[in-house]
């Protein structure tokens, strides 16, 4: 390798020695860090984000990356110039001032939203979301972009990723998804849902929860599983990754499937090549992909039927209290029910992807200029009706419920509905090499699963870009086909639907 790749790769390893620093940071005061604590964190995080931008941004990184492009062989090498680049542009297009403006009001937006969602007054929120659309829209012409100006924000999470593609998908999947929601909904067997609410204790809880990230492959040698308000996962890479969970002792779910969501992160992140550690060629490629592999492991694993078939017994005996005399059909028809609900996190396998595709429509018409922030209560609410048949009472459960745009994220809510796409065709794809791959799963071994995953994903950190990366490994571009058969499978048997 040349003397200044070598140069060169030992300043990005340093920016991202430095961003797993403010990771873990970011991870303690959401984890074990003293309210008191506050203020001292905010001056820590902060000093590491400006060296952080100071190093991303250093004429040097510009010098080195003219020197290397098109003059390195080795596939790794390759990788971390193309995503160094794709990141220098990106940082170095935005003038200070508007990077300063935009956390500035990001700070005072999300302050704003809290307020304004706790009071359901869409009207309070209204002016913070119009300035953020506002900035947001310079960031996307700075940038710049080929189609249109939502693709330069989408790029920023699903790298490579088309508005117009999206829109390809999410329009084949509308329909047929919102149709077959509605056939569910008037569908005569409702499953009895109360026995997830019965008392569940939580020392019983954390021990199964754990049990089972054990099991399905989650390694606490490099790894740990802590509680924090909203779970998440995180940490400096394979070596050290960080998940956490949070407990309700009259609620099953949030823990056990919350745990397999964040550990399916969290295998992917142990599954990166630790030898490009600190590097863009040993990170996860795209937040889609990442939530695949959650929600793979959370939904077509762990609420299967041959999941609970090996491990009801145990779960029975774990909590006997609430589920001691629960048959495993209900049980199983309890954890999939299905029902058009107003929030996006607590909505089911078969209505979340609706609930993307709404905002998903929002935001690139705001983005666009083709929507006003302070139309955006009227539309929310007409396509919850179109897509859901369901009017939300108030904006806090309307169009004030996530965090997102009041954080500047705009861009991010598809990658969330891709995660479910993609997880399906890699599902249908492991199952055609694995025929056995259900039976396994009965008999909890997960093992072969993993190491497909691993093979196939995990040890190409970015690589490949998340379309490329979906046509090699299923033989075909993404498409919305093995989530719809995935879904009509499943639960047409568990409603009673032909
Ligand atoms: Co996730």
């Amino acid at each position: 390798m040349s003397a200044t790749y070598e140069s060169f790769i030992a300043a990005v390893r340093e920016i991202g020695v430095l961003g797993s620093v403010e990771a873990l940071l970011d991870w303690d005061s959401e984890t074990y860090m003293p309210e008191g604590g506050l203020m001292a964190r905010a001056e820590q995080i902060s000093l590491i984000a400006s060296l952080t931008h100071e190093r991303r941004t250093s004429p040097k990184i510009g010098e080195w990356l003219s020197q290397l492009e098109g003059r390195v062989d080795d596939p790794a090498a390759q990788t971390n110039v193309r995503e160094v680049r794709r990141a220098y542009d990106r940082a170095t297009k935005l003038p200070a001032e508007l990077v300063r403006r935009l956390s500035k009001v990001t700070v005072v937006s999300k302050e704003a939203w809290g307020k304004a969602r706790a009071d359901s007054d869409f009207a309070a929120f209204a002016p913070h979301l119009s300035e953020l659309v506002d900035l947001k829209r310079q960031v996307a012409d700075l940038v710049g972009y080929r189609g249109e100006r939502y693709d330069a924000l989408l790029d920023e999470y699903e790298p490579g990723m088309t508005a117009a593609e999206v829109e390809a998908v999410f329009t084949a999947l509308r329909g047929p998804l919102s149709d077959f929601v509605k056939q569910i909904a008037a569908a005569p067997r409702k499953p009895d849902a109360s026995i997830l609410h019965r008392h569940f204790p939580r020392a019983a809880q954390e021990k199964f929860s754990r049990r089972i990230a054990e099991a399905i492959g989650f390694d606490f040698q490099c790894g740990r599983l802590d509680v924090s308000k909203h779970p998440f996962c995180s940490g400096v890479g394979p070596v050290d990754v960080r998940l956490t969970t949070r407990y309700y002792e009259d609620f099953f779910s949030p823990s056990v499937f919350g745990v397999m969501h964040e550990a399916g992160h969290g295998m992917y992140e142990q599954g990166l090549p630790t030898e490009h550690l600190f590097t863009p060629a040993g990170q996860a490629v795209s937040l889609g992909i990442h939530e695949s592999q959650s929600r793979l492991w959370e939904n077509f694993v762990g609420r299967s039927r041959e999941f609970w078939e090996g491990l009801y017994p145990e779960c029975r005996s774990n909590f006997s209290e609430a589920l001691g005399s629960v048959a495993l059909d209900d049980f199983h028809a309890a954890i999939n029910i299905v029902e058009p609900s107003f929030i996006r996190v607590e909505a089911d396998e078969v209505t979340y992807n609706l609930h993307i595709i709404l905002r998903f429509e929002i935001e690139r018409a705001l983005i666009g200029g083709k929507l006003e922030a302070r139309d955006v209560p009227e539309a929310w609410n007409a396509k919850m009706k179109e897509v859901l048949g369901i009017t939300p009472p108030d904006a806090a459960r309307g169009c004030l419920q996530d965090i997102h745009w009041s954080a500047g994220l705009f861009g991010y809510f598809p990658t969330y509905a891709l995660g479910n796409l993609y997880a399906a065709q890699f599902f249908e794809a492991a199952e055609k090499v694995m025929p056995r791959l259900r039976g396994d799963i009965r008999a909890g071994n997960f093992a072969d699963l993993l190491a497909w995953l691993r093979g196939n994903i995990h040890q190409h950190g970015m690589r490949y870009l998340p379309g490329e990366l979906v046509q090699r490994v299923t033989g075909r571009p993404l498409s919305i086909e093995p989530f719809l058969n995935y879904v009509r499978t499943k639960f047409s048997p568990l409603y009673g639907l032909r």
